[in-house]
């Protein structure tokens, strides 16, 4: 084991490195304030680099799909698994006359397609669930018509651990796999798949995207913002510092998460099942090395809009993980998205203390969404060029550093 926490250690930080190597001054506020920088980020980040957009258990059957809808790539993407178990991603426009094959409402839609064919509701003409157009009314009526050559349009798709992830650009200049580079292995190997019971909530802000990123980004807020949620927390360490090219890391630590009578009751029937029970053991053996009793969680950004928070049941009771998505509608509105994820429930009990446990989390991030809306109208009046940042913030400070990388045409 020790080998294999070696093999990682040119991705770990001290604080006194992590100074050195990002510094301590202040980080601009520009990239949040100017609608131009976004138009900049859809074309040369959101187009060009992968993003998580569905989970393989969200899809578990051949013909399952969802539509995903895509503003800041100007896009609704069609992400179905196919009669040969594969999922893949195209986009959600008929190569007849551009309708959208699979008609949505909202953000997400989700579906099942019968046959493993999709129809346009237009004319009909009708696609295979893997792309290809197999027929057209009246196909005589166009003259001549090469169907080999009309089928959905494909957008690079690939999978990490279930996280489904696409890619914009016809030519990506990377596969998930040299993006996610060392990010894998940290985070590889724990039973994601296992824990198929998600409560997502959403909800559109009115700020950038980034603002709302930042604010899931640290832990410095949760001793003041959360002292309503987590009125026993008592102290917060956020330290085992991680770069890994465009993505980093780092774990909470800390105690007092049950101290409210109600949820030391749930949480007691948790703790009980082998299931939901504290499960530091199946932590990849990067995250919490030592095995500390007060891990919470680890947090994590996957560059540019993903976190993924590995729990085991050691933070929140029984939650596995849980992750924050920040999709840009335009400059100034956001689409967050929420998931807490647990193992199925074998009974009433366990299932009252999950959603007991999910509310305690859903009331937290009310406490953060609170913040977001205020914090892009002080950044939006001009009154402040800089954000001033601490140590614990220095995963903010990475993201704006690589985006900065990002818009001036390069990568991390
Ligand atoms: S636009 Fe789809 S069949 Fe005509
Ligand atoms: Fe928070």
């Amino acid at each position: 084991m020790q080998d294999t926490i070696a093999a990682l250690d040119h991705i770990r930080r001290t604080v006194p490195e992590i100074r050195d190597e990002l510094g301590i001054d202040p980080i601009p506020v520009r990239a949040i304030r100017d609608p131009e920088i976004y138009e900049i980020e859809k074309e040369q980040l959101f187009k060009k680099v992968w993003l998580k957009v569905a989970t393989a258990w969200e899809l578990p059957n051949p013909g399952d799909y969802k539509v995903k809808e895509l503003p800041v790539a100007d896009a609704s993407i069609l992400i179905v698994r196919g009669k040969d178990g594969k999922i893949r991603a195209h986009h959600n426009v008929c190569t007849h006359r551009g309708n959208k094959v699979v008609p949505n409402k909202g953000f997400e839609t989700y579906g099942r397609a019968r046959a493993n064919v999709v129809t346009c509701r237009f004319h009909g003409w009708v696609f295979g669930t893997d792309g290809p157009l197999k027929s057209v009314p009246m196909e005589e009526a166009f003259g001549h018509l090469d169907k080999s050559c009309l089928g959905l349009r494909e957008i690079a798709c690939d999978e990490w651990e279930g996280f489904v992830f696409i890619n914009f650009d016809p030519n990506p200049a990377q596969s998930l796999k040299d993006y996610l580079g060392d990010f894998a292995t940290l985070f590889g190997g724990y039973p994601y798949h296992e824990s198929t019971t998600a409560f997502r909530y959403s909800t559109v802000l009115k700020c950038n995207w980034k603002v709302a990123h930042y604010a899931f980004s640290e832990g410095y807020h949760v001793p003041t913002i959360h002292a309503g949620s987590l009125p026993g927390f008592r102290g917060i360490e956020h330290s085992d510092f991680k770069l890994i090219g465009p993505h980093a890391s780092s774990t909470i630590y800390g105690a007092g998460m049950e101290a409210a009578p109600s949820t030391q009751v749930f949480a007691g029937v948790l703790h009980a099942s082998d299931a939901h029970k504290p499960h530091a053991e199946q932590l990849p053996v990067h995250i919490n090395p030592t095995r500390r009793d007060d891990f919470q969680f680890e947090l994590p950004n996957v560059f540019p809009n993903l976190l993924i928070h590995l729990a085991s049941g050691c933070g929140y009771p029984g939650l596995s993980y849980f992750t924050h998505q920040f999709w840009p509608l335009d400059h100034g509105t956001t689409l967050w998205e929420g998931i807490n994820y647990f193992r199925p429930a074998r009974n009433a009990a366990e299932y009252a203390a999950q959603v007991h446990v999910n509310a305690l989390h859903r009331n937290a991030w009310l406490e953060d969404t609170a913040t977001m809306e205020d914090t892009f109208t002080g950044i939006m009046s001009g009154a402040i060029d800089d954000m001033q940042l601490m140590d614990q913030e220095f995963l903010i400070r990475h993201a704006a550093r690589t985006l900065d990388s990002y818009l001036a045409g390069g990568t991390q």
